[in-house]
């Protein structure tokens, strides 16, 4: 359910959490829900590449924690969701100008955007229900592949995303001085 706290406050308390209760489910239909926001996220061409595969099965998640530094995270969570790149997406690219013509290296560079704004959509919804999540690129994605059996010729991993509620309160990461980070011109 929404807090409805205002998008800035969301923004200011997700912190990244790696210990999850490990009781708590998510019903398909919130699953959905959140998902059905993130999706909503802008992406090149508007071609909507991401695709989402929600792992809850505790025996599959044990599987996949062999193959990842982020032992907790998988094994606590109530779930993580695994963000790819369709590439048979592709086939659906009309571009309408040769100036948005793209190579696959490309494709795949703004697939990694597209999932980028994808998962983060999906995180601040989380956060607005109430759930910690916690993105993860360390993975290893050969292994990831085989064990959910994915079509490796079709899907390309990108970005694991845990999500569930958090032991302990997660903490504002430190932070660049603004002042370093932008320029105006
Ligand atoms: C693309 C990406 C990959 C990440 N991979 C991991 C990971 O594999 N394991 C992990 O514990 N955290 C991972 N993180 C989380 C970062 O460590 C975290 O976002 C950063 O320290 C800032 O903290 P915050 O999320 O609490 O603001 C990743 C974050 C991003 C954006």
């Amino acid at each position: 359910m929404t807090t409805n706290q205002p998008i800035n406050d969301v923004m200011n308390a997700r912190h990244s959490v790696r210990t999850f209760d490990g009781v708590t489910t998510i019903k398909h239909a919130e699953m959905q829900a959140l998902l059905k926001t993130a999706f909503l996220a802008p992406s090149a061409l508007n071609l909507q590449p991401i695709r989402a595969l929600v792992i809850e099965s505790p025996m599959i998640r044990q599987q996949l924690a062999t193959a990842t530094g982020n032992i907790s995270q998988l094994t606590t969570a109530s779930a993580v969701v695994l963000f790819v790149n369709d590439r048979e997406n592709l086939a659906e690219k009309k571009p309408f100008l040769p100036s948005q013509q793209t190579g696959v290296k490309e494709h795949l560079d703004i697939a990694a955007l597209d999932c980028g704004l994808v998962a983060m959509q999906f995180m601040l919804a989380a956060k607005d229900h109430g759930y910690d999540t916690n993105p993860m690129t360390g993975f290893d994605h050969a292994a990831f592949s085989q064990i959910l059996n994915l079509d490796t010729a079709r899907y390309e991993p990108l970005l694991l995303v845990a999500i569930g509620k958090a032991v302990t309160a997660g903490k504002m990461a430190k932070h660049k001085a603004i002042k370093t980070l932008i320029d105006f011109q």
